[in-house]
């Protein structure tokens, strides 16, 4: 068994942030990071567009009740404000200390770092570094984890989170997880575990994430009985590259591109009578009208994409504010957007639901209460700052500022414990036991046939548009695919020794475990808001459903239930923040 204060799952921007913040604060705590990839891979890496600050350098008006407003509308209210003000009070104070560890944010010629509009934002307030900012903070984060001495454990993927019950004391002890490397299976054993395993874009056939994108921290924590909050809330970015779904980023639109239909109209001046957000209307409303676009017969010579274009932005601006999105047309597409538009269409991108926690980051059940040792931070939490609808540039915010917190509340929290008492026999011997099983599959159905299967059908029935009988159709194909992942898997390889087959089939099981959570929650709000949009119920319900949905696993199936918004923004005795029909 191997022993650390904390250990810390996931290498990305929260999880890096938070170990920075134990090593430069608590040095003594020795800290371990576990991540399926080497940090540096991290889906964090990938993200462009920016992160979100009320530092005023363009917008001198801007302040944090504003980004926190912009942010509780854009969550269609859904959103606790009590998280969003930590988000949005702490943002200017999060950029200039990554800064301060060496981060490279763009520029004005001022000197002033730079800032950028956004969908959703009524002010610029997006700073960033061109078009690459995760790849920019993530680099600073994990020479951070290099400096202090940090022990990484890459290439180590967890299959189980270790949570016992002792006389309903419940407590998470630790982890077990194997050596991708080796086989070799370890129990892992702690004062307190971070969960920072980032999102699920994997469950479906069109995503901005990269492969690793699998849910599996949520999976984890699911089979552990605990409960997993607004998972039907699946954000579709609106332009993702089509067909391959990578993402162009939303700073291409905040850098003045149009989206064109194939009668060569912006069409979104059709949505947006008022025409003052036009391209950037928030991401669930940009989505859903190109969806329109493409169903109503205007995709781009009615195929399924329409065109981002920015040939009057001219090549000095594209090469300086957003070259990544050159970049990646011509890399996969051979299309040079100076000369020519984009084809895209919505992707998945991101998880606004996840694993509850309070404001310090302590995982809590259902009924609200903290489990002691367990911490969940980023895309893989839902504290809960997005409601129904992120707003772009919020994501790499909340990873930092929660990040950040986290590492705090757990330097406080495991300062004075004792380590848990485990024995890690058992853990171990079933964990051997369970990839043996899998291993040992001899059916006929290939694991990334019946992977393909299921994004299919997670697309199909629950994409940007869901109903009741899509979604039991849905709820239904998946119990099939279930059965098949139990019985009939065909392993090609059987080795131990670095064998990404195992990975992948360990990986299934957290995308059928997160799916089947995502639909059976889609099923139960019968309204629509944010990104959740019902056909059959086309009003936000808010006598109803102004509450979040939990999931959780009870007999091998998904019952749903629910827990109350805190509406409560510290310090605000208006009723600005109170449900309003949400008009741009
Ligand atoms: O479009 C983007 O660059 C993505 C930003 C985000 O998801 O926050």
């Amino acid at each position: 068994m191997i022993d650390h204060d904390v250990l810390i799952v996931g290498g990305g921007l929260a999880g890096s942030r938070a170990a920075v913040e134990i090593a430069q604060n608590y040095p003594k705590l020795s800290v371990g990071l576990i991540s399926k990839v080497h940090p540096i891979r991290s889906h964090s890496v990938a993200a462009q567009g920016g992160m979100a600050a009320a530092l005023g350098n363009l917008d001198s008006d801007d302040n944090w009740l504003s980004h926190a407003f912009d942010t509780v509308k854009g969550s269609d209210y859904l959103a606790d404000q009590n998280a969003v003000e930590i988000l949005t009070k702490s943002a200017p104070e999060v950029i200039i200390d990554l800064e301060h560890q060496g981060v490279l944010f763009s520029r004005f010629e001022d000197g002033h770092i730079a800032q950028r509009a956004f969908g959703g934002h009524s002010h610029r307030r997006v700073c960033y570094a061109a078009d690459k900012t995760g790849h920019a903070i993530l680099h600073e984060l994990v020479s951070g984890l290099i400096r202090y001495g940090t022990k990484v454990y890459e290439e180590w993927y967890v299959m189980e989170l270790i949570y016992e019950d002792q006389s309903r004391n419940e407590e998470v002890k630790g982890l077990v997880a194997y050596c991708l490397e080796t086989g070799e299976v370890e129990v892992f054993r702690a004062k307190a575990v971070l969960f920072a395993t980032g999102g699920y874009g994997r469950a479906f056939n069109t995503t901005s994430n990269d492969f690793a994108s699998t849910g599996d921290g949520l999976c984890l924590t699911a089979i552990a009985g605990l409960p997993l909050q607004d998972m039907e809330f699946v954000q579709f970015h609106p332009t993702g590259l089509y067909p391959v779904g990578v993402l162009i980023s939303e700073a291409v639109r905040g850098e003045g591109a149009y989206l064109i239909n194939d009668l060569g109209d912006r069409f979104m001046g059709n949505y947006d009578l008022s025409k003052n957000k036009m391209e950037l209307s928030p991401r669930d409303i940009t989505s859903r009208n190109i969806a329109q676009e493409i169903r109503e017969g205007r995709g781009i010579n009615g195929g399924a994409f329409v065109h981002l274009d920015v040939r009057h932005l001219g090549k000095q601006k594209i090469m300086s504010r957003i070259p990544f999105a050159r970049e990646e047309g011509m890399r996969m597409l051979g299309i040079d957007c100076v000369d020519a538009p984009l084809p895209v269409r919505p992707t998945v991108h991101y998880s606004m639901g996840g694993i509850p926690t309070n404001i310090d980051c302590q995982v809590i059940n259902s009924d609200s209460i903290p489990i002691s040792g367990f911490f969940a931070a980023g895309e893989c939490a839902c504290v809960s700052v997005h409601g129904a609808n992120r707003l772009g540039a919020n994501s790499l915010l909340e990873c930092v500022v929660f990040g950040k917190r986290s590492g705090e509340k757990i330097g406080e929290y495991v300062s004075d414990r004792p380590m848990p008492k485990l024995n890690p026999e058992p853990y171990k011997t079933q964990a051997q036991a369970k990839l043996q099983s899998v291993l040992n599959q001899n059916g006929s159905t290939s694991i990334y046939t019946l992977r393909t299967q299921l994004q299919d059908l997670m697309t199909e029935h629950c994409g940007i548009y869901r109903d009741h009988e899509s979604l039991t159709i849905g709820l239904g194909k998946l119990q099939i695919l279930k059965k098949i992942y139990a019985q009939d898997l065909k392993l090609g390889d059987r080795s131990q020794i670095f064998n990404m087959e195992l990975t992948a089939a360990l990986e299934l099981k957290s995308l059928i475990t997160v799916g089947e959570i995502i639909m059976a929650s889609a099923l139960a709000r019968k309204e629509s808001r944010g990104a959740h949009s019902r056909s059959d119920y086309t009003d936000r319900d808010d006598q109803n459903f102004l509450k979040h949905s939990l999931g959780y696993i009870q007999n091998h199936q998904v019952q749903t239930s629910d827990r109350p918004v805190d509406m409560s923004l510290i310090k605000l005795d208006s009723d600005r923040f109170t449900p309003q029909e949400r008009k741009y």
